[in-house]
């Protein structure tokens, strides 16, 4: 199939549910780049290149000048929060980037205020939101969500929108019979359905408005069949879930080279400490929970113990968080890995990550908010497999086993920008400049 990509023509509106430290961290960190303080590092989008073609043709463009996205000046900034605090307030309070960037920028921040939220203390009790919407039933507040949403694109003469959710992180729920048709999710938002997050009263509202939208935290949201045959039905875009930064993000770096030379792993033990307020909400077990299942799934997929059952099938893998103040956003994990090799001779690897948790998570969730642009205008619709480089847990298609190996992610990520732009994929297979030699003998 190929695709006819429109251009990115117009202002690009980014709707965030949840301006807490990662949001206001991109929508700072976007001003700061337009101004010239400081580069985009850690995006793709903006500073990532892309082969085309055979290696010896030596084409490399920038993926900006390959595909056509939304440039950062078209970019409009909006979102809903439970607090009041407008972008430069909950910027300063979220204590990523230094006071003096955040003065430099405060005209552009303070000009972002948050619209009032939807939200239910019982997802979240750790958060005592004070800027919240009311109404008769979920449904109504999806309405009043479609009505900012409406609103947002007339003020801003937006040609486009798209919705990244940065909310915390909702508590464990597991999908149910409400979650499983589009007619029973309307009728369970009528009925105040207690298993309707806040976070599917948004992703129901944008896919409603035409919006696509992308989950950068662990809450099903979008994950549930209702939605995914809702964003079909809409022709939208949809993909999560889980922003990919810090410990994982290094396990799923290093997991498929230890898988690739086939060396044994006995045991992997992850602990985290951090002190911003994802952490203090994730210090609640229900919303723990939720974490602990997205972070769990990644090495199994990758080791497949069923398959290799004497190098990894007696695997223990534990993950903690523990919410410790003093480290604010810097948060710090530590993973000792029990591996094995030649004769099941033991080794260890120790890591030891000083991160900076929203300074990795800001330029995926601009990756996600301009790629899911794109996808929309090459006319793709519902889950947006390609885009699990950026996720922890990613959405895939019922029955589908999510690919957790970064470098194939990566790879999947390229061809899908290949292919749209009928460009060859490329296999690695390189048997051609081989053939090339001989042909010439
Ligand atoms: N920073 C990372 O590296 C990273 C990685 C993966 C996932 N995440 C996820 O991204 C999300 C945001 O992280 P953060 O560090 O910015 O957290 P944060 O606590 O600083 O910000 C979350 C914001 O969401 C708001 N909020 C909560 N419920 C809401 C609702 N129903 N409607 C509107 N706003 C709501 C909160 O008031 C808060 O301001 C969290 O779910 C986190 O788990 C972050």
């Amino acid at each position: 199939m190929e695709y006819q990509v429109k251009g990115a023509e117009g202002k690009l509106g980014i709707l965030i549910p949840g301006l807490g430290a990662v949001a206001t961290t991109l929508i700072a960190g976007v001003e700061a780049v337009k101004k010239g303080f400081s580069q985009p590092v850690g995006s793709l989008t903006q500073m990532g290149r892309i082969r085309l073609g055979k290696r010896t043709e030596g084409r490399f463009p920038l993926i900006k000048e390959f595909v056509p996205l939304a440039g950062l000046e078209d970019i409009v900034f909006g979102g809903w929060d439970v607090y009041a605090d407008n972008v430069f307030e909950a910027a300063a309070h979220a204590k990523v980037l230094e006071p003096m960037l955040l003065h430099s920028l405060k005209p552009e921040l303070e000009a972002i205020k948050p619209m009032k939220a939807v939200f239910d203390q019982s997802f979240a009790r750790n958060l005592e939101g004070t800027h919240v919407k009311e109404g008769a039933n979920k449904m109504a507040l999806a309405e009043q969500l479609m009505d900012d949403i409406r609103e947002f694109r007339e003020t801003h003469g937006c040609a486009r929108l798209v919705m990244v959710w940065c909310g915390s992180t909702e508590i464990y729920i597991e999908e149910g019979a409400v979650h499983q048709t589009l007619a029973a999710f309307e009728k369970g938002l009528l009925n105040n359905d207690p298993q309707i997050a806040p976070s599917m009263v948004y992703a129901y509202a944008a896919l409603r408005s035409g919006v696509p939208f992308a989950n950068g935290a662990p809450n099903l949201t979008v994950d549930i069949p209702a939605l995914v045959e809702l964003a079909h039905e809409q022709g939208v875009a949809i993909s999560g879930k889980d922003f990919k930064t810090g410990q994982t993000l290094m396990k799923t770096i290093l997991a498929p080279g230890l898988h690739a030379r086939a060396l044994g792993v006995k045991g992997w033990f992850s602990s985290n400490i951090l002190g911003n307020r994802d952490g203090y909400v994730l210090d609640a077990p229900e919303n723990f929970k939720t974490k602990e299942v997205s972070k769990l799934s990644v090495l199994d997929e990758i080791f497949k113990p069923e398959a290799n059952p004497e190098l990894y099938g007696d695997m223990y893998h534990k993950v903690r968080i523990n919410y410790y103040p003093p480290h604010g956003d810097n948060k710090e994990s530590w993973d000792n890995i029990d591996i094995f090799g030649w004769l099941g001779y033991p080794m260890q690897i120790k890591i030891n990550f000083l991160c900076r948790d929203s300074i990795l998570a800001a330029p995926l969730a601009l990756d996600l908010a301009l790629f899911t642009d794109l996808a929309q205008r090459a006319g793709m619709s519902g889950i947006q497999e390609w885009l699990s480089f950026y996720y922890k847990s990613p959405q895939t298609a019922e029955g589908l086993p999510p690919e957790h190996d970064i470098f194939k992610q990566l790879m999947k990520l390229q061809n899908t920008l290949r292919h749209m732009m009928g460009e060859d994929l490329i296999t690695h297979l390189g048997l051609d400049y081989y053939q090339d030699l001989v042909d010439t003998l």
